[in-house]
């Protein structure tokens, strides 16, 4: 049976926390950690090798782009992270310039696996990917909005009392300010969330904000965005079909094209198998339009 094998470029707060969760939950062979600071992805490599005697056998190494070869999935949360005040969107130039280097290595050593983005803008970066490899855009997924989609699902079961994971609830657009709450189709076992709008409203307020509250008080975030990530890969690498929230290519969805953004998508072995059109309301689909043309104004102006 061949071997499965996952690389993670930029070892940072996501990288290595996203790393040592596929380890814990051991989804893989092999885990390849790649960093241009290779003290740090040497340094995790043998740290998460001594805990292999308490959980399995993944193989784990601090490697180059050549270890690309084979991985059937590559993740990256490499470059700049948002400091206290900035937004995701201020990191584009930055992250922009070092995506571009990062591609164009991946891509001499792997053409058939899948690409999954985390590094902010999440959207921008993933479409940026998508065109520089030209890869079937199933093969290029953004982490999107499953992470704000799991803060608002906590919050509201919070509220309510009940298990976020019985909470069907979706954040979609944007991984980011524009991002909306699909409260219309909001729901626990089919019952519409009981909840007045001035409780709505704060809900998702503190889950766009979640990240600004959680960089002020400790510089990052990782530990939920590790598990997203874990989620993704799951779905791929068992072939699942679960529905996620991630980020891809939209084509005339509600109108809307040419833009990454955060949708329900099917995820399986083959990346995103399909999209599913959720059936908005008016106010929600303007709301997603004014987040696509956010994300679309932002590509023009780099591509000027
Ligand atoms: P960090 O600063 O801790 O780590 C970034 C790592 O990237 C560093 O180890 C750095 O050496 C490495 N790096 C920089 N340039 C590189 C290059 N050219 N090649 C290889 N490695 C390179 O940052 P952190 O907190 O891990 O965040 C990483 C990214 O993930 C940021 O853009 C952040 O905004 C994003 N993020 C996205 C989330 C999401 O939901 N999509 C959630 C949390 C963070
Ligand atoms: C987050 O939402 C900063 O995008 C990152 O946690």
């Amino acid at each position: 049976m061949s071997k499965t094998k996952i690389v993670v470029i930029g070892v940072g707060a996501v990288g290595a926390t996203t790393a040592y969760t596929l380890l814990l939950r051991e989804r893989v062979d092999e885990l390849v950690l790649i960093d241009v600071n290779k003290d740090k992805a040497r340094g995790d490599a043998i740290d998460m090798n001594h805990g292999l005697p308490f959980v399995g056998k993944t193989k784990v190494w601090a490697g180059d782009y050549e270890d690309c070869r084979g991985a059937s999935i590559i993740i990256i949360t490499a470059g700049a992270a948002q400091r206290p005040g900035e937004t995701r969107v201020d990191l584009l130039k930055r992250n922009a310039a070092i995506f571009e280097n990062i591609i164009d290595a991946v891509l001499q050593h792997n053409d058939d696996g899948i690409l999954l983005i985390a590094s902010n803008p999440v959207d921008i970066m993933s479409y940026f990917t998508w065109r520089k490899t030209q890869w079937p855009v199933e093969r290029i997924i953004g982490s999107g909005t499953l992470l704000d989609s799991a803060r608002f699902r906590y919050l509201i079961g919070e509220e309510l009392g009940i298990d976020p994971r019985s909470i069907h609830a979706h954040i979609i657009g944007e991984h980011g300010d524009s991002e909306l709450p699909v409260w219309s189709l909001a729901n626990v076992a089919g019952t519409s969330i009981p909840l007045g709008e001035e409780k709505k409203e704060r809900i998702f307020a503190n889950t766009r904000d979640a990240a600004y509250e959680i960089i002020s008080a400790k510089g990052a975030t990782y530990y939920a965005i590790a598990l997203a990530l874990d989620r993704i890969c799951t779905a791929i690498l068992r072939d699942e079909g679960a529905v996620l929230n991630v980020s891809t290519l939209l084509k005339d969805y509600h109108g809307i094209s040419d833009v990454y953004l955060g949708v329900p998508c099917v995820v399986d072995r083959s990346g995103v198998r399909e999209v599913l059109k959720l059936s908005l309301s008016e106010r929600e689909q303007r709301q997603l339009r004014m987040s696509a043309e956010k994300l679309q104004d932002l590509i023009r102006s780099m591509n000027e």
